[in-house]
């Protein structure tokens, strides 16, 4: 197992932006800039033993500078996903957030953990080799309330997984949700769409929207509906029948904190297969909807639906949700929530 650095680039204020390179005792490779926490490769092998990139992403940083990453690959935050209006309440304080979303807030804001520097530590342990990211999120940035200390740190294990840890904690009443948002196409991330990439998702609900994919406070079963992946199922079979594609939030079955298997997913022509675990309420599973051919990335041009992502989540506008898991953080308290991809092949 192995950990090195290398510079990647510099920023507009000429700071340096570093590239980590983590690699396992079979030969798995991960690399994660400091630059949003971003994991901007991934090498696993397909049942053949040969080795491909699996997460859309871009191998210069300007890539990422140019605006136009619909999040590849970063650290979503302070709250990932919609936020309704940008507005929410705590403690008789009304809070105002960019409206970066058409009316609402999303992932973050204008300049959301996704688009800043974290100051990173190499980690060699008997866990694995890891990088560990902390940024602190000033009170009132992006309009959150309170000074909101942050921990990411990604271990890549021989046990072919790729660990997430967050940990967060606030001197004033917050809230917190935070995720990865990578893009995976398990065929390359070259390998066109992934319609052919078997789902399974351990929710027998989600919780329905609205036409700007803000919730409506309800949890519906997917039994019966296109959104049902509680057997495995081909992303491209039904995705037809769900307008725009599938941009959802799953209800996780058993939520209690723990670790919990929350699906997994294969392409049956490589043989790559993922698992996600997670101690989180959510998942929201995106195809990839908004890619139009527009960005080329790695040599690669990324169109409509050739990636997905799985992001472990709480579910979006709880802060305005009461009957949702809570993302409120109490000074004193600490944020602490885990997510596991597990690679392997079938
Ligand atoms: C999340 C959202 C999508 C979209 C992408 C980024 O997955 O749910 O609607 O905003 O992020 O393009």
């Amino acid at each position: 197992m192995d950990i090195k650095k290398e510079l990647f680039g510099k920023l507009a204020n000429g700071e340096e932006v570093d590239l980590y390179i983590l690699t396992n005792d079979n030969g798995l490779e991960v690399r994660i800039t400091n630059y949003g926490g971003i994991i901007t490769s991934l090498k696993t092998p397909n049942r053949k033993g040969d080795f491909a990139d699996i997460v859309l992403g871009h191998d210069r940083l300007d890539g990422y500078l140019e605006n136009n990453s619909p999040y590849f690959g970063a650290i979503i935050g302070r709250y990932a996903n919609r936020i309704a209006k940008g507005r929410f309440a705590l403690g008789g304080a009304e809070y105002k957030l960019a409206t970066n979303d058409g009316a609402n807030h999303l992932h973050g804001g204008d300049k959301g953990f996704d688009k800043v520097l974290w100051k990173a530590e190499m980690i060699r342990d008997d866990q694995g080799v890891g990088l560990k990211l902390t940024y602190l999120s000033e009170d009132g940035q992006e309009g959150y309330p309170g000074n909101l200390d942050c921990t990411v740190i990604y271990t890549l294990t021989n046990a072919d997984e790729l660990k997430i840890s967050y940990e967060a904690q606030t001197d004033k009443t917050t809230v917190v949700n935070l995720t990865n948002h990578s893009y995976f196409n398990l065929a390359g991330h070259d390998g066109g769409t992934v319609y052919e990439h078997l789902l399974q998702v351990n929710a027998d609900n989600f919780t329905p929207a609205d036409d700007t994919l803000m919730p409506i406070g309800e949890i519906s079963p997917v039994k019966g509906s296109p959104l049902d992946f509680t057997s495995p199922v081909a992303i491209g079979s039904r995705i037809e029948r769900v307008e725009g594609g599938y941009d959802h939030n799953y209800v996780l079955n058993g939520y209690d904190g723990s670790l919990k298997p929350a699906g997994s997913v294969c392409d049956p022509a490589s043989g790559r297969a993922m698992e996600v675990f997670t101690t989180e309420p959510g998942m929201q599973f995106y195809s990839g909807n908004f890619l139009d051919g527009s960005i080329q990335g790695k040599g690669a041009v990324y169109d409509r639906h050739t990636g997905f992502c799985l992001e472990t989540q709480h579910f979006p506008d709880s802060p305005n949700q009461p009957d949702f898991p809570s993302t409120i953080l109490e000074p004193g308290e600490k944020y602490r929530q885990t997510t596991i991809y597990k690679f392997l092949v079938k």
